[in-house]
């Protein structure tokens, strides 16, 4: 984005909020936009995985409405109803398209799934709407680059878990209009969030230095010079870190971990910080993902 000096930007005033996927990220970016006031629509592939993401976010406004009204029964149920009440769920992201300000794609990071998300949808929305990736390891240009409203295209990069990491790194793509990034900025602060700008270059900030040191952490342990329980611990009490590497990891998704790494390597083969790692395939081919699969590099 270019702004010139002296150049006022009209902004975009955002209420409504469709938010497409019902994982870990659409659940956490859906229950963060209620609580700060939102209209929210959530889309989902089918009907178990709407009603999962519902039980999900409920499972998180508990845990606010206690934390905020403790001993108060009435008052905690009130306000799960008032924010329950502007959640709408659905398979069909066409039913809630005509008036949405933003819409964030939180789907799988396959970047032709992506893609066709937003030729899909390009035409279904109107020419203030802005269409946002959670991409955290494609380039915005590649996501964007079956669309032709480039100017309406932004990323917003939460992180895991939502309703508690601070951060939303704010992708200003090459072709982002300036009053779709201040607005995106602002929606950022009015979730409680820190934005962090950042320009469209892999894995933006975090990612970037993020994943090679969780593959670093990998192969160490697979060379043999400590356990995986070693080095977590070393990095928990050594450098102050909330998880270690491979607590992380599972907690991360070891697919999510994969799909960023292979594409990575694909991109750039002859970098060594994106070798894939062994131990890492290996548990996904077995289907342990970490956590939310109840194995992964440990056992939950
Ligand atoms: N809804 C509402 N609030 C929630 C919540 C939810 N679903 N989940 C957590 N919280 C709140 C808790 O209520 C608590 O609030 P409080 O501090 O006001 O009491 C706060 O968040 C912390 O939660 P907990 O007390 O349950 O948990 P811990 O203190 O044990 O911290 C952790 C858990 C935040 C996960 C911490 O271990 C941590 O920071 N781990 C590292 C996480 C990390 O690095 N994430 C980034 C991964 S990379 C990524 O996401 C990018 C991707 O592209 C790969």
């Amino acid at each position: 984005m270019v702004v010139s000096e002296g150049v006022s930007v009209k902004p975009i005033e955002i209420r409504n909020v469709v938010v497409v996927g019902t994982g870990l990220m659409g659940t956490g970016v859906a229950q963060v936009a209620l609580v700060a006031g939102y209209n929210v629509s959530m889309v989902g592939r089918v009907q178990e995985k709407c009603d999962a993401a519902r039980a999900k976010i409920l499972g998180g406004l508990i845990k606010n409405a206690k934390k905020k009204y403790p001993n108060d029964d009435k008052a905690q149920n009130d306000y799960l109803d008032n924010i329950l009440a502007r959640l709408t769920l659905t398979t069909d992201v066409f039913e809630v398209l005509e008036n949405c300000d933003v819409v964030i794609e939180a789907i799988v990071e396959n970047l032709k799934v992506k893609q066709k998300f937003f030729a899909d949808i390009e035409a279904s929305i109107s020419e203030e709407c802005i269409m946002v990736t959670n991409t955290s390891s494609f380039l915005l240009k590649d996501v964007a680059d079956k669309i032709t409203r480039k100017h309406q295209f932004a990323g917003l990069h939460f992180f895991n878990p939502v309703p508690a990491m601070k951060l939303v790194e704010v992708i200003d793509g090459e072709e982002t209009s300036p009053a779709v990034f201040s607005a995106l900025h602002e929606f950022c602060k009015t979730l409680l969030k820190t934005p962090v700008r950042c320009e469209d270059t892999p894995g933006f900030i975090v990612n970037h230095l993020l994943i090679p040191y969780l593959l670093e952490a990998m192969r160490m342990a697979e060379r043999g010079d400590a356990t995986r329980e070693g080095i977590d611990t070393a990095m928990k009490l050594g450098a102050s870190h909330p998880m270690g590497p491979f607590e992380l990891s599972d907690y991360i998704g070891l697919d999510t971990m994969k799909f960023v790494i292979d594409g990575w390597h694909i991109r750039f083969p002859d970098d060594p910080r994106y070798v894939p790692s062994e131990s890492l395939d290996e548990l996904v081919a077995e289907g342990k993902l970490g956590r939310k699969t109840g194995e992964g590099f440990f056992k939950y």
